[in-house]
């Protein structure tokens, strides 16, 4: 039994093969919205039922709701905004039009534009990121490039962008398909956007100690700088699964999506994307989704408590940590020892330790792993 949909029911916005033929073959006589690539990620996930129940962009009420409630107009849980913004240079339809999204010359949907509307960029930044310091990456995004109105709408997925890593990439319908074959009552999702830690590691194999199958669901798309690249996340988790991980417990799929890094509010949109994947449960660890020390360590499990009705049950991780005295990984409520005796999984030291290509020891980051990462002239963004 893979988890309902998130509000009941997997929407699936793609077009008719005959339609899509149609609309590519008249795309110069629409009117034309130039998308970013967060959009363009966002388009495909509405499209492919992975942001259910929305079928379009976030109208006025919905993004109102959103922000103060953190439930949608319908009252089902949603934490993050699905938008679309444009300039005033760029407001160039009406409510009532059909305009064509389209990404770097890519047509990729066509939406009903349902409303044109102003919003108030200080309470947006500071209800979702719970800061307006434009050093924090979403809120950059927000002040800084965003256009001063949003239109909203269904969009109908005609195309999408170009995926170097399709053969890694399953829809919601796939995986939900896949989970039942694989006769999986229960799974755990979990979100990432780093090559596997050895923490990494340990959270997911305890989850996974009390559920049937593990969903791995790395997020693929333009990141911040220092993050890992693409390939070599992509690459990384092949090795680790390929050595380290029973076959039929793990899945390893990607997701195209841009990280807010939203922390708290952001947790809770893996939680429901993967939920409309199939899954049951969903890992949060130590400052999910974070950035800088914008965030609690455990906020992002906190927030939790507000949605009951969720729908995919988080499963919670204190950080994991190396201790020299116990001589394996482990947290803070399994060690007794000091502080002295902790390493801790800290992605400043793995990234100098590649940067200086010094040996990562094997506690860190396993050796295949470690071979993939060194094996990459320049692995960061
Ligand atoms: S995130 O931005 O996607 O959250 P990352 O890929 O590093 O970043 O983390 C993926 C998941 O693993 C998150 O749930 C995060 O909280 C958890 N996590 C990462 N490192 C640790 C750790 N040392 N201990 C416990 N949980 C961790």
């Amino acid at each position: 039994m893979v988890s309902r949909p998130h509000g009941g029911r997997l929407v699936v916005r793609v077009a008719s093969e005959n339609r899509r033929e149609r609309v590519l073959a008249s795309a110069a006589e629409y009117i034309q919205l130039k998308i970013g690539l967060r959009e363009a990620y966002d388009v495909e996930n509405i499209g492919y039922g992975v942001y259910s129940p929305l079928d379009g962009f976030m109208v006025s009420e919905d993004l109102e709701h959103v922000l103060l409630d953190m439930r949608l107009s319908s009252d089902i849980p949603w934490t993050i905004p699905i938008i679309v913004s444009v300039t005033q240079e760029e407001k160039t339809f009406d409510v009532g039009d059909e305009v064509l999204l389209v990404y770097d010359g890519h047509p990729l949907a066509v939406m009903q534009v349902e409303d044109i509307y102003s919003y108030d960029k200080k309470l947006y930044v500071e209800k979702v990121f719970k800061t307006s310091d434009p050093s924090h990456p979403g809120v950059y995004n927000v002040l800084r490039e965003m256009g001063e109105y949003l239109v909203g709408g269904r969009i109908e997925l005609v195309d999408t962008v170009p995926n170097p890593y399709s053969k890694y990439y399953l829809r919601p319908i796939e995986t939900r398909v896949l989970f039942r074959e694989r006769g999986w009552r229960t799974v755990v999702g979990f979100q990432t956007r780093n090559a596997p830690h050895m923490g990494h590691e340990y959270v997911q194999k305890t989850a996974l100690s009390f559920v049937d199958g593990i969903f791995i669901n790395p997020v693929i798309g333009r990141k911040k700088k220092g993050d890992f690249k693409d390939e070599v996340i992509l690459e990384a988790y092949t090795e680790l699964m390929r050595n380290y991980y029973p076959r039929d417990t793990a899945v390893l799929s990607i997701v195209r999506y841009e990280m807010r890094y939203a922390g708290p509010r952001e947790a809770i949109h893996h939680a429901i994307m993967r939920k409309n994947f199939g899954c049951t449960h969903f890992i949060v660890g130590r400052d999910h989704a974070g950035v800088g020390g914008f965030y609690g360590p455990y906020e992002a499990q906190e927030i939790f408590k507000e949605f009951p009705d969720l729908g995919v049950t988080p499963v919670f991780f204190r950080e994991f940590f190396y201790c020299r005295k116990c001589g394996g990984i482990v947290h803070e409520k399994i060690c007794p020892h000091g502080e002295e005796h902790r390493i801790r999984f800290s992605g400043t030291y793995v990234r100098n330790a590649i940067k200086k290509r010094e040996d990562i020891p094997p506690y860190i980051i396993r050796p295949e792993v470690a071979r993939v990462l060194l094996s990459h002239p320049d692995p960061f963004v």
